[in-house]
């Protein structure tokens, strides 16, 4: 079985998918942004499952994870680059130093522990590391700017390491989920900066109920479930959309000039 280490496993899809990679066996260490987040009590588990703190902006902590599990397990299979974090706002409401900590956690943090996995996994000749991405990195929508920059930035570096370690024997997998029931809209950074428009007002809390709405079906274990199968797959594919609405947003967002696609966004801003 697999030796994983995944992100960002306080909650969420990290909590569920650690929890079922380690019932189908495989030796999990599951990274928490803060100490409290590791749930109490002997996890379910045929394999292992650890929860080590983690911030994947925190250089000393990524490092320091990465080199517990080689101790451990003196390798590593899968890295999952789950630790994510969102952003409603206007993108003129939307500061540096907003647009800095998405990226740090989404982008950089990612690339940050890849980095750290990669000598392991060029040494084992075998490895894979999957990003986790958004249907938004794909098809990017309005007042989710800074969000959709970070996962479309985290799928330019994801094709690119693929191609770069595809000769050592590692794989890098995109997984761009659509909508899931996780706590996430709760933690959406507000934005930095107040031009005093109402419209963006009226829009962005037009768009926070819909999303709301829209979060409350699918159950996270279908991402799960799409990233145990591509820890266990020899050649997993470059890229998986979750979800039905995933796969139909990609598909139009393919179908549509640039034009179309910014004209079909912004009628939909014009009707809130
Ligand atoms: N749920 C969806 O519909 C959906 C759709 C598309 C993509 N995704 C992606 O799926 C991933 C998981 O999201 P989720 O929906 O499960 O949301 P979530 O419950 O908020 O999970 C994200 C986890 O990442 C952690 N995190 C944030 N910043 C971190 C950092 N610097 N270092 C380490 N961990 C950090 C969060 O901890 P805190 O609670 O302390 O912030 C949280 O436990 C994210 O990458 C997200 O972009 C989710």
């Amino acid at each position: 079985m697999a030796v994983v280490l995944i992100t960002g496993c306080g909650s969420g899809i990290g909590r569920v998918t650690a929890q079922r990679l380690a019932e189908l066996g495989h030796n999990v260490h599951a990274g928490v942004h803060r100490g409290d987040q590791a749930p109490p009590g002997r996890a379910r588990a045929v394999g292992s499952l650890t929860y080590v703190p983690l911030d994947v902006t925190d250089p000393a902590q990524a490092q320091r994870a990465v080199t517990d599990v080689l101790a451990e397990f003196g390798r590593i299979d899968a890295l999952v680059n789950n630790a994510g974090r969102s952003m409603f706002a206007a993108l003129e409401e939307t500061s540096d130093d907003d647009l800095r900590a998405i990226f740090e956690t989404n982008t950089v943090g990612s690339l940050r522990l890849a980095r750290l996995v990669l000598p392991a996994m060029r040494a084992q000749q075998t490895g894979t590391i999957i990003n986790i991405s958004s249907l938004a990195g794909f098809a990017p929508r309005p007042y989710l700017g800074a969000y959709a920059a970070s996962k479309s930035a985290l799928e330019a570096l994801s094709f690119c390491l693929a191609a770069e370690v595809r000769e050592f024997g590692v794989r890098v997998v995109v997984v761009s989920p659509g909508s899931f029931k996780t706590g996430s809209h709760r933690k959406r950074r507000p934005p930095g900066v107040d031009c005093g428009v109402e419209r963006y007002r009226a829009v962005l809390a037009a768009k926070k109920r819909e999303s709301v709405e829209f979060k409350a079906g699918r159950d996270p274990i279908e991402v799960a479930n799409v990233i145990a199968d591509c820890i266990a797959s020899a050649a997993p594919p470059a890229r998986v959309f979750v979800g039905p609405d995933a796969e139909r947003l990609a598909a139009e967002r393919r179908s549509l000039a640039d034009d179309e696609y910014v004209h079909r966004l912004a009628t939909a801003i014009a009707g809130y």
